[in-house]
């Protein structure tokens, strides 16, 4: 049984997330905490709760961060409409969110359960996670994990080289790594693998009921602003991923690496640079022969798309049948 705190910006993607860890028996979703990224705190707040209260999912919602560590917001309502979760009808939230901040839940959570316990899944932008940090210096040696949806060593989505939720907060994501915590990347090379196919999208018709139709208006949108900003014939489910590894961590390789994020670069700013293998002459001006590598990032690389299929049908089904 593996304890997690789904950190999210839902969000298609890391709504699916939600159903995922709520669906496994093997996860016990401690709670979900919400931060500014796809859309307003407000309105990925209003959705994690209606996602919740619709299927039934009874954990602590927290609200969290409004607005990144330094750079002003922006949001992706190009990929994730004006709600943050266009296409399907929810109902309104009428779950009650948690009375502390996202980074108090957080804080109390790992510092209330034992040492090396509870897995944090950032999904959104980091911002949360790095303020913990900052409030709560212990949780890094207390904490069990750290999954991150982010990132990327080939391509970006928002720039030629930067992902989303690195782009939208470079300053907390850089502390989310430099922390001396277990990090697993979970960025686009492998998530642009998890596409929710016709042959997935058939498999979750076949489970039938509300949820499964929940899915399913989900993937139409969001398969919708994949195609027109970016050409893809199905829309990737980035964010289960995380949730996958913690079920199974067999569904995907991994590679270790050092991961920095550019934070100044006219072309780069909110890249993930990705360094597999220190060769001699990466190091050969002055500048960068000071700098001293750690190959502490487990990047992941490919994956086991019918374990991560399987993972989604399974889940929709135990909570249509629950
Ligand atoms: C990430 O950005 C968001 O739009 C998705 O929810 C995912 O977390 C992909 O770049
Ligand atoms: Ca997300």
């Amino acid at each position: 049984m593996e304890k997690i705190i789904l950190d999210c910006d839902p969000g298609h993607d890391d709504a699916i997330a939600i159903l995922l860890a709520a669906g496994n028996p093997t996860i016990d979703l401690l709670g979900i905490t919400t931060v500014a990224g796809n859309q307003t705190i407000e309105k990925v707040t209003r959705n994690a709760l209606a996602v919740c209260a619709a299927y039934g999912i009874e954990v602590p919602v927290a609200r969290g961060a409004e607005r990144p560590l330094v750079i002003p917001q922006m949001v992706a309502d190009f990929v994730h409409g004006e709600t943050g979760l266009d296409g399907p009808d929810l109902p309104p939230a009428t779950f009650e969110l948690d009375r502390r901040h996202a980074v108090d839940f957080i804080i109390d959570t790992v510092m209330s359960h034992e040492p090396k316990t509870v897995n944090l899944v950032p999904t959104g932008p980091f911002t949360n996670i790095a303020l913990a940090i900052r409030k709560e210096p212990r949780i890094v040696e207390r904490v069990k994990s750290v999954t991150v949806m982010g990132g990327a060593h080939t391509r970006g989505n928002i720039t030629p080289g930067a992902e989303f939720n690195i782009y939208v907060d470079p300053e907390a994501a850089e502390a989310v790594f430099r922390a001396d915590w277990d990090v697993t990347m979970v960025g686009l090379d492998l998530t642009h693998q998890a596409l929710a196919t016709s042959e997935l999208q058939d498999r979750v018709r076949a489970v039938g009921g509300p949820i499964s139709k929940f899915v399913l208006d989900l993937w139409a949108f969001i398969g919708s602003t994949y195609e027109s900003n970016w050409e893809f014939a199905a829309p990737p489910v980035h964010d289960a991923c995380c949730v996958a590894a913690l079920i199974d961590p067999a569904v995907f390789t991994v590679a270790k690496a050092d991961v920095r994020v550019e934070l100044h670069g006219e072309w780069t700013k909110g890249m993930t640079v990705v360094n597999f293998q220190d060769a001699p002459g990466m190091h050969h001006d002055a500048g960068s022969a000071a700098k001293q590598t750690d190959f502490r990032t487990n990047v992941a690389m490919t994956l086991e798309w019918p374990r991560f299929a399987d993972q989604i049908v399974d889940a929709l089904t135990y909570l249509t049948e629950k």
